[in-house]
């Protein structure tokens, strides 16, 4: 085409060619914590970075504590193509029908952020990752946020001190058999209604890492946390398969780039993060912390993990055994 007839042609279209070459391309980033924890600040990490190494081709915009999209719909939101980026918790893939994601959800499978990377950047972690092409979804990175604690109005020593509470979890089986194994009510709710369900008393506790509490504010309607570091919650940075492999290779190369970069970023903050937040929260007053004796945790640990061989034909006992030889995890020896 000749340029005069090409310029003519944008002119027609109502497109300056100048307008036309700088539309950037967007990509909507909708995750439902506060933007100070480990994940806000790697999303906000990750926008700079973008629009940084893209030379401004491309603009991320991050919507944080579901201001888009709660739990659910922001999974369906991105399989349709409405947002393009997503980092859910690892424990909500099972309703997408990925299951294996909930290995990371089985109490105790790893002793601390060093056997959790043995998974997580090695090729038992990328092969959960690559599940998800078959549901037109590409899984970028793990991102981390850390291990959790219970909370609740009671003292939290023993199991039997959650006995019959109604806790709040997120979306997983495991998480559910984790709960009954210690004798409470699982309740599954969305993450941006677990404040308020706590306020009123519709549930009794939860759990989550210091820093998800901290920011939603939960140790201000709860008088009790025992700080068990019971099981990891971290998350996968997914994308829209079509968005992502529709882009220009050069814009997906920088994106790449930047992707590594900020998972670097993520998973160097977050112990500190966590760090930072449980001190947050017991400079407030408002809940009492507890940390448990190495007994009283060994008790939490031995009638926690026989859930690992009750959601073995959920997960794959193949994928548990292989975390347990990279981690050197013996669940007899307890
Ligand atoms: C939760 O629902 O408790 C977490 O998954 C929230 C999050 O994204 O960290």
């Amino acid at each position: 085409m000749k340029l005069h007839s090409m310029l003519f042609g944008l002119i027609a279209l109502g497109l300056t060619p100048f307008a036309a070459a700088q539309q950037p391309i967007v990509i909507k980033f909708s995750h439902v914590v506060a933007t100070e924890t480990p994940k806000g600040k790697a999303a906000e990490f990750f926008k700079k970075r973008a629009e940084e190494l893209t030379g401004g081709k491309v603009k991320v915009e991050v919507y944080p504590n579901s201001q888009l999209y709660k739990d659910k719909e922001e999974m369906e939101a991105l399989q349709l193509g409405a947002v393009q980026m997503l980092a859910p918790s690892l424990a909500k893939f099972g309703p997408l029908g990925v299951k294996e994601f909930e290995v990371f959800d089985l109490p105790f499978i790893f002793d601390g952020y060093a056997d959790l990377h043995k998974v997580t950047k090695g090729p038992i972690g990328a092969g959960i990752l690559k599940k998800l092409d078959s549901k037109g979804i590409i899984g970028l990175a793990f991102w981390d946020n850390g291990f959790k604690s219970f909370s609740a109005n009671t003292p939290i020593r023993t199991p039997a001190d959650l006995k019959a509470k109604k806790l709040r979890i997120q979306s997983s089986k495991v998480l559910e058999e984790q709960m009954r194994s210690i004798g409470a009510l699982p309740q599954v709710m969305a993450f941006s209604e677990a404040y308020q369900a706590l306020q009123t008393g519709v549930v009794d506790g939860t759990e989550n890492p210091h820093s998800n509490m901290y920011t939603q504010k939960m140790h201000e309607v709860q008088k009790h946390m025992a700080v068990t570091d019971h099981g990891y919650l971290g998350y996968a940075v997914i994308v829209n398969k079509k968005f992502w492999d529709g882009l220009p290779a050069d814009v997906r190369g920088q994106l790449d780039t930047a992707m590594k970069e900020s998972t670097e970023y993520a998973n160097q903050i977050a112990r500190e993060e966590n760090d930072n937040s449980l001190d947050g929260i017991r400079k407030s007053g408002k809940t009492q912390v507890y940390v448990p004796t190495a007994d009283e945790r060994l008790a939490f640990k031995r009638v926690m993990v026989p859930v690992h061989k009750k959601m073995e034909g959920r997960i794959g006992r193949e994928l548990i055994d292989a975390i347990y030889k990279e981690t050197a995890f013996d669940p007899s020896k307890l």
